[in-house]
């Protein structure tokens, strides 16, 4: 018994060098909005993510102060949560909704089917459009497709909302990003952004353990750059189509248990090792550190779950009718 013991901790500890091997060896590391198409087909075509982490790619919402929950439901709570936080459960059955950076459509689907709104997601992995249709029963009005947020196919004025969660620390230039972002809303329309964020270090720099933990959080899922808040918040008004000011607010605390529940997945759901096999084992330990280190930096400040929201200006708005001057981090 006790040599079986003594072999499974063995083989469990080769698994965790391997996986820690592939973690420092083989980084994912962003070159262009292709390699993170790459990794999304990649995470998709495999299967781990969707099992683990379920149709969505974003965190759970736990409230505030945080409860126990399970995981998938803390996801779909988020969603909801996001809408009230954006009004947008006060719009009218029929609402156009472009969701950019969609994954394999977990929002599009709820704002379509719980709220009645007319769907469009998009996103930069064909694999992953591929898999949202595969989960949308024909009769939800929400259609998917390939397209880059740094240049929407869309015409100007096209949708009364645009929604976007955790895509933003995909894309490099993020004045571009916002610039999208409202160009296709129509006049009066609303924005509402979720996002991963770096404290904003114009105010308290990076220590060294600082930066050698962000370059890890960018470098190994194909992240070029996290804004903070109020650099993405002086971005949207930089674009001068916004009314008034742009409103934010930090969901770090709702948000923080999503990193070790994630790892919790992989002991609650032991079938996963029977379904993806040894190659999917050591695949899910690689990810681990990651895991570990992003508890670490939004349980420490240096990264923050920031929420956006902007309504659409008729008009261009002047420079001095904004708050922010352009400053992105
Ligand atoms: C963390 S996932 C979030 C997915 C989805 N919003 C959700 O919550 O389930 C990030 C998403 O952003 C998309 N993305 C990254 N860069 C993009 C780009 N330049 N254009 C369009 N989508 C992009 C990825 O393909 C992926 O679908």
């Amino acid at each position: 018994m006790m040599q079986w013991f003594m072999l499974a901790i063995a083989v469990l500890i080769a698994l965790l060098l391997i996986g820690l091997a592939l973690y420092f060896l083989f980084p994912r590391k962003y070159e262009s909005p292709a390699s993170v198409a790459h990794s999304y087909d990649n995470w998709t075509r495999d299967g781990i993510l969707e099992f683990y982490w379920g149709e969505h790619i974003h965190l759970g919402h736990y409230g505030d102060p945080p409860r126990r929950k399970d995981f998938r439901q803390a996801k779909v709570d988020f969603v909801h949560e996001m809408v009230r936080w954006g009004g947008l459960d006060k719009l009218p059955p029929g609402t156009t909704v472009l969701d950019v950076g969609c994954g394999i459509g977990g929002s599009s689907r709820i704002l379509a089917r719980d709220y009645g709104f007319v769907v469009t997601g998009i996103t930069i992995s064909p694999q992953q459009v591929k898999r949202a249709q595969e989960l949308t029963p024909p009769d939800l009005p929400v259609k998917f497709q390939v397209d880059d947020a740094l240049a929407l196919s869309f015409p100007d004025e096209s949708f009364d909302v645009v929604w976007s969660v955790e895509a933003g620390p995909h894309i490099p230039d993020k004045q571009r990003f916002a610039y999208e972002l409202m160009r296709v809303l129509k006049p009066g329309g609303i924005l509402v952004v979720a996002d991963w964020n770096q404290r904003d270090d114009r105010q308290k720099p990076l220590n060294p353990l600082e930066k050698f933990v962000m370059r890890q959080l960018l470098d190994q899922w194909s992240h070029p750059l996290f804004a903070s808040i109020e650099g993405f918040a002086e971005a949207l008004e930089a674009t001068g189509l916004v009314v008034g000011e742009v409103i934010t607010a930090d969901w770090t605390r709702a948000t923080l248990p999503s990193w070790l529940d994630s790892i919790w997945q992989g002991i609650v759901r032991p079938e996963g090792i029977v379904r993806f096999g040894l190659i999917g084992l050591i695949k899910s330990l690689r990810e681990v550190p990651t895991f570990l280190l992003m508890r670490w930096a939004f349980g420490t400040g240096l990264c923050r779950f920031g929420m956006f929201k902007a309504v659409r200006a008729a008009r261009p708005v002047s420079a001095g009718e904004t708050t922010h001057s352009i400053a992105v981090n």
